[in-house]
């Protein structure tokens, strides 16, 4: 990190979908309205030099540009890495990054597979100076904070269930050739948990809701499709997930339902996360971004309240507060998290931590287990 200038450098290893989406983040840092330092993306690295064009037509920051990421590794003037690349290539990529002592953010499931989350963490107890952490923007919608907030608060009283979900439709179209994030030789066995699951754990797993078992119903609904070169091949990844987990905390135990779904009609890229309670409920949608819900008792019936939020993030902005806030604000935002997290500045709440997504990796391998035995799992047992 270059402190006079309040920067750390970075490479962009994996520059698609994702590595775009930080590039965008990290150019309209200073709608933050905070002096955390800035992210600068000196290197990027991907197979595809269109992929790389993006960010050497639009940074003129970019000084290596390379389709072999050591080369970025072996740089002395880049600190950080941003690496998401697809799920086969997590470990050996992850695992290169820490050695080489850049710090990194790396995207979920975190490792195709149990087994290479666990070689990932190897990785990190050997280099306790590099910060890691895995990307999950969900909490960081202030809606979603208030939801933290309220639980943390207590008002739910004795807690009844908790249901957490991520869906979406892009698969409800049967003519979509397939991608890597269909085949279980990229994606990993636990298909749409590995996609999705991490996003609807993060809040839960922070709280301290921790699955001691799962009863996992899996579904493979579009079995083939289209190879985009003129023929049909099969689709073996799952394409729901319905997990019935249980949670005790202290004497009391209650349900922690997590759904993450592919093939949900109608959604589009839809967090919510819904506690209910005996004292109150409450509930958040990314759906509808603005608002928090949540119970008041009127007498023996219960009425829904809705509160619109507005645009209050955790980390301060320029931005006028009624405004509404969306996915890319909750991208600069958890970016702007991670960024203290590697500068040593205290965050309320941040990134998943490779701890959490060891969690995961047990909690969906249980899944896969209980589907397959058609029994209830503990995480105990994988
Ligand atoms: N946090 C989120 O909300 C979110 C959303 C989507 C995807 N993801 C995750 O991000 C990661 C990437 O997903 P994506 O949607 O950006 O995928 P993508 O296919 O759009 O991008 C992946 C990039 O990696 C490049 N690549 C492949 N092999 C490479 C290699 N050997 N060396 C260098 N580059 C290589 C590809 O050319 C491609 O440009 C995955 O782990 C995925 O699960 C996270």
């Amino acid at each position: 990190m270059s402190n006079e200038k309040k920067t750390v450098r970075f490479a962009v290893i994996g520059c698609g979908l994702m590595g775009r989406e930080f590039a965008c983040a990290a150019a309209r840092w200073c709608q933050l309205s905070t002096d955390i330092p800035k992210p600068v993306i000196v290197g990027v690295c991907d197979l595809s030099e269109d992929a790389r064009r993006y960010f050497t037509d639009n940074f003129d920051t970019v000084k290596y540009s390379t389709t072999d990421y050591h080369e970025l590794l072996a740089a002395e003037d880049i600190d950080a890495v941003y690496c998401a690349v697809p799920h086969n290539l997590h470990k050996q990529f992850y695992v290169d990054i820490i050695n080489a002592g850049k710090h990194l953010l790396g995207e979920k499931p975190f490792g195709i597979d149990k087994e290479d989350n666990a070689a990932i963490l190897e990785a990190i107890k050997a280099h306790p100076e590099v910060v890691v952490r895995c990307s999950g923007e969900f909490p960081f919608f202030p809606g979603a904070q208030e939801m933290i907030r309220w639980i943390k608060s207590g008002a739910a009283g004795k807690i009844i269930e908790v249901r957490s979900n991520f869906r979406h439709s892009s698969d409800m179209d049967v003519n979509k050739p397939i991608n890597w994030k269909r085949m279980i030789e990229i994606n990993g066995e636990y298909g749409c948990m590995g996609d999705l699951g991490l996003h609807a754990e993060h809040i839960p797993f922070r709280l301290g809701w921790i699955p001691e078992s799962v009863s996992a119903y899996l579904s493979n609904i579009v079995r083939v499709r289209p190879d985009g070169k003129g023929n049909t091949v099969p689709c073996l990844t799952w394409d729901n997930a319905h997990l019935v987990c249980n949670v005790k905390q202290g004497e009391e135990e209650f349900p922690l339902i997590l759904e993450t779904k592919r093939i949900c009609p109608g959604a589009t890229n839809s967090w919510n996360i819904e506690v209910d309670g005996l004292s109150q409920s409450a509930r958040y949608s990314t759906d509808d971004p603005n608002a928090f819900y949540y119970t008041e008792h009127r007498g023996r019936e219960q009425a829904w309240c809705r509160v619109d939020i507005g645009h209050k993030p955790m980390i301060p902005t320029v931005t006028g507060s009624i405004f509404e806030f969306g996915f890319t604000d909750s991208m600069l935002q958890m970016w702007a998290t991670f960024m203290c997290e590697v500068c040593g500045i205290p965050v309320p709440f941040g990134c998943l931590t490779p701890e959490e997504t060891e969690l995961s990796h047990k909690l969906q391998t249980a899944a896969l287990i209980s589907h397959k035995e058609r029994r209830a799992v503990t995480l105990e047992e994988v």
